[in-house]
């Protein structure tokens, strides 16, 4: 790991057992890295119906969007499997919307890294830009 990606690891763990997650019990930490230079961290909140549940990493990027920014360059997630994961679907359009192919980076509690890209994990994204607006 770099050194960013050892603070976005960090701040992943640190924000991941806040997670709220009495239901599904799968408890993820985000940390995002801006083209700024700059660190933002968000964990899953779940509602009683799972329909309005935030995940880990729209919160870190409504974080960051809060905070005045609009470019994400990395993006970690950290969950509690044993294999590294990537982001689900929703979060997916959500980072092509906040970046120019920003990295993904998955890993695990101990440390097991998978990275990829947001246009390898989603390639033809629906953007404004591609709707002609
Ligand atoms: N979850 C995330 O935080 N990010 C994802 O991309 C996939 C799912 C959360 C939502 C829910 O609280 C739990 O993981 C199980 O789906
Ligand atoms: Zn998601």
């Amino acid at each position: 790991m770099t050194k960013i990606e050892q603070k976005l690891f960090e701040m992943a763990k640190a924000v991941q057992k806040n997670a709220y997650a009495p239901i599904s019990k799968y408890q993820v930490g985000t940390a995002v890295y801006t083209k700024k230079g700059n660190f933002y961290a968000g964990c899953n909140v779940e509602g009683v119906t799972m329909n309005n549940t935030t995940h880990a990493e729209m919160n870190a990027i409504d974080t960051m969007v809060a905070a005045g920014e609009k470019e994400i360059t990395k993006i970690l997630v950290l969950t509690n499997s044993s294999t590294p994961v990537f982001p689900c679907a929703l979060c997916r359009q959500k980072i092509a919307e906040f970046s120019h192919n920003a990295q993904v980076i998955a890993t695990t509690p101990k440390g097991k890294l998978k990275s990829s890209t947001i246009e390898s994990l989603y390639p033809h994204p629906f953007l404004l830009k591609n709707i002609g607006k």
